[in-house]
């Protein structure tokens, strides 16, 4: 049967206008941060990069400015690594509501030695997860102030293959940079979908989507020097790759989609339409691991733990 639906398809180059909005976006000065800050500064919202470079920072903004007329974008100092500093970065927000924060932030690691945040956290886990969960817990008054605020946790592919250890999250026993990796992401979008469940429970209008960008190679992405240039011969190079994924833009996509879609429900999962890999963005189903509520919950009370911040008692 065809649906009567009259709703039009989503077109990633004609957003809907989002005027008198306050978006947030970790790691806004780089890679798909920047296109996700970039892409919502068009949608006529304010906009604000967490970055921990200053210089990155005006630098992302200047080519955002010369890109979107009158975009209104700022920035505050961020470091997921650093737990302590994230109430003065919050602070820094100056803003009365947010609606809606990209945790898009992250760190991968190639090779060994394991390395640890100043908090003494494995660097992956405790910037990815324990560093967006803080940052979570102390933005929750300002999104609980607006009307009805999103929460977009940035996935990975790379996670649909990995389980987590609660035994060793912090993989003292065993480190693997690309296994830490790709657990560090599992966590963060276990805490997406059992956060949109607590939020529920709390009668929050705020809610909690997932989303991932696919694979995305600086390659394959479009020049916004100074930030990134892509020069002919690694366009060429990049050539047969682009067959199976894509640029970091189009990465952007399923996470503005979040932010922006009335259609998006608390709890989904939203990634590229080929193969999860590359294309338009569109809701998936949510992978049949990330649905166990048990290992969901012990990562909750873990990353309490962990972080000495109980997220709970501000969800309602
Ligand atoms: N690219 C892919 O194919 C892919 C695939 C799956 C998932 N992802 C996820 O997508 C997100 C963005 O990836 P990307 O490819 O755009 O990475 P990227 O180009 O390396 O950018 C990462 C961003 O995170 C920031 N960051 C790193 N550590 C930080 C910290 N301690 N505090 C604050 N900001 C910090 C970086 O800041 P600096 O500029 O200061 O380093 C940068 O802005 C990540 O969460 C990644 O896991 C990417």
């Amino acid at each position: 049967m065809r649906s009567t639906s009259s709703t039009p398809p989503w077109d990633v180059h004609r957003l809907p206008r989002a005027d008198g909005g306050v978006f947030l976006v970790t790691g806004g000065n780089a890679g798909i941060g920047y296109f996700v800050a970039e892409q919502l500064s068009a949608t006529g919202a304010a906009v604000v990069l967490g970055s921990r470079s200053p210089a990155k920072a005006e630098a992302a903004m200047a080519s955002i400015r010369a890109r979107v007329a009158g975009a209104r974008v700022r920035a505050v100092r961020m470091d997921l690594a650093d737990l302590s500093s994230l109430e003065t970065t919050v602070e820094a927000l100056g803003v009365e509501r947010l609606d809606a924060v990209v945790l898009n932030a992250g760190v991968a690691l190639d090779h060994p030695p394991r390395r640890a945040t100043a908090d003494g956290h494995e660097l992956m886990f405790g910037t990815n997860h324990l560093g967006h969960f803080a940052l979570t817990q102390r933005l929750m008054p300002l999104l609980s102030a607006a009307p009805t605020a999103r929460i977009v946790t940035m996935g990975s592919f790379a996670a649909k293959s990995e389980r987590l250890d609660l035994d060793d999250l912090q993989s003292r026993k065993d480190y693997r940079p690309k296994r830490t990796y790709g657990r560090s992401k599992l966590a963060q979008m276990y805490f997406g979908v059992e956060l949109d469940r607590r939020l529920r429970v709390a009668g929050s209008r705020v809610v909690s989507v997932v989303a991932h960008p696919g694979g995305a190679l600086d390659s394959l992405t479009p020049s916004r020097p100074p930030l990134h240039v892509r020069t002919p011969g690694a366009r060429l190079k990049a050539a047969p790759a682009a067959l199976v994924v894509q640029g970091k833009d189009a990465g952007a996509w399923p996470a503005v989609r979040a932010v922006l879609d009335p259609a998006v429900r608390g709890g989904s999962l939203w990634g590229p339409s080929f193969f999860g890999l590359r294309g338009e963005p569109r809701g998936e189903p949510v992978w049949s691991h990330l649905a166990d509520t048990s290992i969901a919950a012990r990562l909750w009370v873990a990353s309490c733990g962990l972080t000495g911040l109980d997220l709970d008692a501000v969800l309602a």
